[in-house]
């Protein structure tokens, strides 16, 4: 498969080599065509993995990850060109985090709206699939804890989409759990936060959520 990037972060870095782990082609993309960032992943990931602008990336995928600045994302959506994305899967893994007052960040987008929601709204004709936004990049792929795998939580409004994104869930480890259409997006990005609390008030970024059932 051919798995296009948006986004040259942790998280960009993180599911690109567990993309070309499992034998996918995967191009990063940024705002230059030569970001430095993607070229040093690049090279180390090997003949798989190659760099581009995101309208690259956008057009080579035939599932794109979103991984951008979650206050950037309408940006980085208009350079990656909504036509490049027209009847594919996106996996949005974004946080709309506001570090303007400082640490901890507050949510940017709250109420009836959210990040995921306003990523679908901007690509009206894309499948768009909120997952990877509640866990550290550390554990993305293949999560080992002492409790078992992880679960993963993801929603979205297309059917197939979701079932593409749970193969990819699967091949990653994780157990899942679809709560619903993308508006759940509004306590996907909650349940980050949340995340991100634990960790300032422990001191410690070793965590995962898992939802147990009997
Ligand atoms: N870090 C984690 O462990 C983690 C875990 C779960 C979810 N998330 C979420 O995943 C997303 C990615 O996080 P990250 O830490 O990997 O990276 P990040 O630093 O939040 O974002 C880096 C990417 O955002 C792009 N960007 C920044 N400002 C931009 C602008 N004004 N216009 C367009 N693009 C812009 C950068 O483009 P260039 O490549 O051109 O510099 C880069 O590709 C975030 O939304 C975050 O909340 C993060």
């Amino acid at each position: 498969m051919r798995v296009g990037i948006l986004g040259t972060g942790d998280v960009g870095k993180a599911l690109g080599k567990g993309f070309v782990t499992l034998g996918d082609d995967v191009k990063m993309g940024s705002r230059e065509a030569k970001n430095e960032k993607a070229l040093a992943w690049a090279r180390e990931m090997g003949a798989k993995a190659s760099v581009g602008t995101f309208a690259e990336a956008a057009a080579f995928g035939e599932i794109v990850v979103l991984a951008t600045l979650g206050v950037a994302n309408e940006s980085a959506l208009k350079l990656a060109g909504p036509e490049n994305l027209r009847g594919k899967v996106v996996i949005d893994t974004t946080n709309p985090l506001d570090f303007t007052a400082g640490v901890p960040p507050k949510l940017a987008v709250t109420g009836n709206d959210s990040g995921g929601e306003r990523v679908q709204r901007l690509l009206l004709d894309a499948h768009v699939v909120k997952a990877f936004n509640t866990v550290g990049n550390a554990f993305m792929f293949r999560p080992s804890f002492p409790g078992g795998p992880p679960d993963m939580f993801f929603c979205g409004n297309n059917d197939d989409a979701k079932q593409k994104v749970v193969a990819i869930l699967r091949d990653f480890g994780w157990g899942i759990v679809d709560v619903g259409g993308i508006e759940s997006s509004r306590y996907l990005e909650a349940m980050c936060m949340v995340w991100v609390l634990s960790g300032i008030h422990t001191n410690s970024w070793t965590h995962a959520f898992k939802l147990l059932k009997k």
